[in-house]
């Protein structure tokens, strides 16, 4: 692990702009991640989120702009990005032959690292995978994919990760699952950038948003910030009527899932 005792930021980007020809996707885009934080870029289709994610995790070069990752520069010191971070991208990237343990195991060995058994075992155990950890991964829930998946992404212990989209295609069961692992990830002082389409998951995550929007970041705050910026509501008395997501998750009654809604609050400034 690679990690400079700094307080620098984790992840510190300004002025980057991309284009894919003549598309221009990144036109002059600057945010922070602090140290331990979990920061949601938050965009529509197409905003840019996966090209911003990428040239972060030194996929892509940037035409302009600097990006420093745990204190590197991504175009010049690209070899020490990749050994402070971890990416996992926006469609899974399990073995499905493969049990879960072996997809761990397989990781571990191709980073070198001692002990991949019980790196394995290690990570089975926080993501609840025990289990399941023997079966062949195509017996696996679309949740219990995407926790594996950032299982692997995790093997060897990288003290920033980037999680493209972790919950797209999941149902909300399977998406408190994941919340649920990246808050843990953040508890123990993992940095954590995720990109997401969907406002209650940035909501629910994250000490600070970012909203990508037409090649810059339009807003950057906690989201009691980002709620400020709307006027106060009108005061009405109306019975509080259940969600949809409500509902389906009274009816499906998911352990996990009163489990995490009796969580308090991550940061004193969420007002929710
Ligand atoms: N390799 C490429 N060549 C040309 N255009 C590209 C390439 N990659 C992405 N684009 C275009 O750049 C824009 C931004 O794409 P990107 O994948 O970064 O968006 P995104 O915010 O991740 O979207 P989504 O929410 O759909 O994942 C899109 O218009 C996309 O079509
Ligand atoms: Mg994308």
């Amino acid at each position: 692990m690679t990690t400079r005792p700094t307080t620098e930021p984790a992840i510190r980007v300004r002025g980057l702009k991309k284009s894919y020809k003549a598309l221009e996707v990144l036109r002059g885009v600057d945010f922070d991640v602090a140290r331990g934080s979990i920061l949601a870029l938050l965009g529509s289709n197409g905003a840019g989120k996966t090209t911003a994610v990428k040239i972060l995790s030194t996929l892509l070069k940037a035409d302009a702009g600097t990006v420093g990752v745990n204190g590197f520069d991504v175009a010049t010191q690209a070899a020490e990005v990749r050994e402070s971070i971890s990416l996992t991208g926006q469609f899974a990237a399990v073995d499905e032959i493969l049990s879960g343990r072996e997809n761990l195991v397989l990781v571990a060995r191709l980073r070198h690292l001692e002990n991949p058994g019980r790196i394995a075992d290690d990570l089975l155990d926080r993501f609840s995978l025990t289990d399941a950890g023997a079966r062949k991964v195509s017996t696996y829930s679309g949740g219990m994919r995407r926790r594996l998946d950032i299982a692997m992404s995790l093997v060897g212990n990288p003290p920033i990760i980037f999680l493209d989209e972790p919950t797209t295609g999941l149902d909300p069961q399977g998406r408190i699952e994941v919340w649920r692992a990246v808050k843990e990830l953040a508890d123990q002082g993992t940095t954590v950038l995720l990109t997401t389409q969907y406002l209650d998951e940035a909501e629910q995550l994250a000490d600070r948003i970012a909203i990508l929007h037409e090649g810059r970041i339009i807003v950057d705050g906690t989201l009691a910030e980002l709620k400020r910026l709307l006027p106060p509501a009108e005061v009405e008395y109306v019975e509080k009527q259940p969600t949809l997501e409500d509902v389906f998750l009274a009816l499906v009654g998911a352990d996990s899932t009163q489990a995490t809604a009796a969580k308090p609050a991550r940061t004193s400034e969420d007002s929710r």
